[in-house]
């Protein structure tokens, strides 16, 4: 028989997402619909471990849907690694009353949660924040659109200073070891090249698609570079070698950094995140535990933590396909 839920946990842990609020907001609000206190535990784990939350309500999230970042604040813990770590968090949540847990975050947030949940018999839910995109059993992590949405329009700010020099500009983005956000990025920006870890073409193919552009007649270039790229050059030194391989490109460089994490949620992280967390709230009123919920087609689907974490989450390399025809 399944523990009876009276009280749900929320936390947000890793690097924060624009959306995170509409979840939380999502969680507090599911909660008060059920008649199900709420506690909301502040940097993730960490707040676990040392019993630092807050009672929520209704009310404690109003106004806070259209609002980037987390109100309960987000850290990696690594005290939470730790068995002893994870001790401490067992016993505040034994003494606060907390009966399960709603985690918001990525990968390591449900690495750390499913060990937490196995070693004390807590039920948790996975809910995927992250603007990385990064994670299986969902099309869509909260955040990603934002970011997507941020990068796209700084990408078009910097197209129109690339156009006036006749400059080449490379552009980092965020993305961690996935180049979500920039393939999409690129594409929706009509970058001249995007490179990412999951394909590298390699830095002849890079120079050749350069000249080709300048023999085109094209005066100007946008080279998308996700931060994880493996061409075995960090976006400077990327920048160095093609000016000295191509003289007559005047190269500049933008890291756009953690930019892409904040900014108010797009309409679509925030319906994201409030789908996912009421039905994060009503699968453990149900009795269900130790899965992620996502987007699957236009489902909210649930998915074990042991499968979302194993599979790697596809890139869509029909996009850089399109990406080379269009950029002709
Ligand atoms: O995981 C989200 C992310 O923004 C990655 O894209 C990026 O590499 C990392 O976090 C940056 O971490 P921090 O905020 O700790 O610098």
């Amino acid at each position: 028989m399944a523990k009876e839920i009276t009280t749900i946990g929320v936390m947000t842990s890793g690097g924060d997402a624009p959306g995170m609020n509409a979840a939380i907001r999502a969680v507090a609000r599911a909660c008060a619909y059920y008649n199900v206190k709420c506690i909301g535990f502040y940097r993730g784990f960490q707040g676990m471990i040392d019993g630092d939350y807050c009672v929520m309500n209704a009310r404690s999230v109003r106004n806070t849907i259209s609002r980037g970042g987390t109100i309960l604040k987000s850290a990696r813990s690594e005290e939470f690694r730790t068995p002893e770590g994870r001790k401490k968090a067992a016993a505040h949540l034994k003494e606060i009353g907390v009966d399960a847990m709603v985690l918001i975050g990525g990968d390591g947030t449900f690495r750390g949660g499913e060990i937490f949940s196995k070693e004390y018999d807590i039920p948790v839910i996975g809910v995927p924040g992250t603007i990385d995109n990064d994670i299986a059993g969902t099309n869509y992590t909260i955040g990603y659109d934002t970011a997507l949405n941020t990068v796209v329009d700084a990408i078009d700010k910097i197209r129109d200073t690339a156009s006036s020099h006749d400059r080449l500009f490379f552009i980092e983005v965020m993305g961690r070891d996935a180049g979500f956000i920039a393939l999409n990025s690129g594409v929706g920006a009509g970058a001249e090249e995007i490179l990412i870890p999951e394909e590298d073409l390699g830095l002849d193919r890079l120079l050749e698609s350069l000249k080709r552009s300048k023999r085109s007649g094209k005066s100007s270039s946008i080279v998308v570079v996700s931060e994880g790229d493996k061409i075995g050059k960090n976006v400077y030194e990327l920048a160095d070698y093609v000016t000295e391989n191509l003289p007559d490109y005047d190269v500049r460089v933008t890291v756009l950094g953690h930019m892409q994490r904040g900014g108010s949620p797009s309409c679509f992280d925030r319906t994201l995140a409030s789908r996912l967390c009421v039905k994060a709230v009503e699968l453990l009123l149900d009795g269900e535990k130790n899965v992620m919920v996502g987007l699957l087609g236009n489902k909210i689907e649930t998915t074990s933590f042991e499968k979302g974490l194993q599979e790697g989450h596809e890139i869509n390399k029909e996009l850089l396909r399109i990406s080379d025809i269009l950029s002709t």
